[in-house]
This record gives structure tokens, sequence and C-alpha cells, in this order.
């Protein structure tokens, strides 16, 4: 897959709160995080989705945010220690191919992929990573912005992850973008 990463300063638009009106993170997010649990998330940004994450997993929980742009995790910091949420995030740097997260091995109650897979230089390893991650039953959300991501490429983007082991359960209604709910059996 052809890798194209959104710039750093774009990240600022994405985590406009005008956005809300369009993807409400809390109606998105809320009927899979519950408090407690720990929230893995690729590709954060500048958090649009990890402090309603954060909110979500309460103060016993815990998300790691992982991004490939240094700027977009500082970004994210300083968003999440504004709405005091700093001590439940971790915002962990990647590396282009790598998600960085052996260490979170069978650890991880609910991903959230947001618009991140088809940045990706390649997908199958990333749903493979991200599968060693959570815990048996545990579900991603993946959705992929309509603009970018077309009906064939999404449906290529989920065979790879049916072969990382991922089963499809759901398929929420998220405007404007294609989503899916996979699931670890
Ligand atoms: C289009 S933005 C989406 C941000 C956020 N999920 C949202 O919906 O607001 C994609 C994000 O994925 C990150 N990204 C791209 N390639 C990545 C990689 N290989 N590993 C981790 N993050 C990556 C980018 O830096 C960027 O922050």
């Amino acid at each position: 897959m052809a890798q194209h990463v959104c710039p750093w300063w774009l990240g600022y638009l994405l985590a406009c709160p005008l956005r809300r009106l369009v993807n409400d993170p809390h109606k998105i997010l809320s009927p899979y995080v519950h408090n407690g649990m720990t929230a893995l998330e690729p590709g954060p940004g500048m958090g649009f989705f990890t402090l309603e994450l954060a909110r979500l997993v309460g103060p016993s929980g815990r998300v790691v945010a992982v991004d490939v742009q240094p700027k977009m995790l500082e970004a994210l910091k300083r968003r999440a220690a504004k709405a005091g949420l700093l001590d439940r995030i971790e915002a962990r740097a990647a590396s282009s191919n790598s998600l960085s997260v052996t260490d979170l091995a069978g650890q991880i109650d609910f991903a959230l992929a947001f618009a991140v897979v088809h940045e990706l230089p390649a997908a199958a390893p990333f749903f493979a990573e991200v599968a060693t991650t959570l815990k048996p039953g545990a579900c991603m959300l993946l959705a992929e912005p309509v603009v970018h991501v077309r009906t064939a490429r999404f449906e290529s983007e989920l065979r790879l992850a049916a072969q990382a082991g991922f089963n499809p359960v759901e398929y929420p209604s998220i405007r404007r973008n294609r989503a899916v709910l996979l699931r670890k059996p």
C-alpha cells in the first residue's frame, strides 16, 4: 500500500471541536469503552478521540496512544494536560513500520484505528501487531474516511484483518467513514 502520512499541521484541524458535529467521539466510542479498560489508539493525531477514550476508561483505566509523528504526540499531551486527563494517557512514539507495542501483549481491552490504516506502509503487519496486544474477545474499531478509502480498498483491508485472525462483528454507522468492529477470537 502507498504511504502518505497526514501532515502534522492538519492535526489541528482534525482535533477541532467543530468536528464533533459530524463525528461525536462519545457517541462513537461509548458502546465499546468502559471504566477500567486499557485502550490502544494507533495514529491518534492530536487526540480528537484520545481524550474521550481517556474519559471513558476513567481514573482506573489507561490509554496508550501511538503515533509516528512527535508533533502530533506533543500536541496530544498538551491537550490532555489541559483537560486533566494526562495521568491516564501514555503517548508513545512509533516507527513507520512498527507500533512498538510488544510489551502490551494480551493487555488491551479495546483498540481504535480511526483514519490511520490507509496511511501505513503495510496493513498486514499492523493488524498482526494489534491482534497480539488484544485480550481474547477484545475488539478493534476500524474506521477509514470515504474520501481516501474506496470500497475495494476497505474490503482489502478487511481481508488483511481476517488473515490476522479478526472477525467482523458489526458495521457501525459513522458519517463520512467506512467502519467495522473487529473481534479477536
Ligand atoms: C489522518 S490522521 C488521523 C488522526 C486521528 N485518528 C483522528 O481521526 O483524528 C492519521 C494519523 O496516523 C498517524 N500515523 C501515520 N502513520 C503511522 C504509523 N506508521 N504508525 C503510527 N501512526 C501513524 C499520523 O501521524 C496521524 O497522526
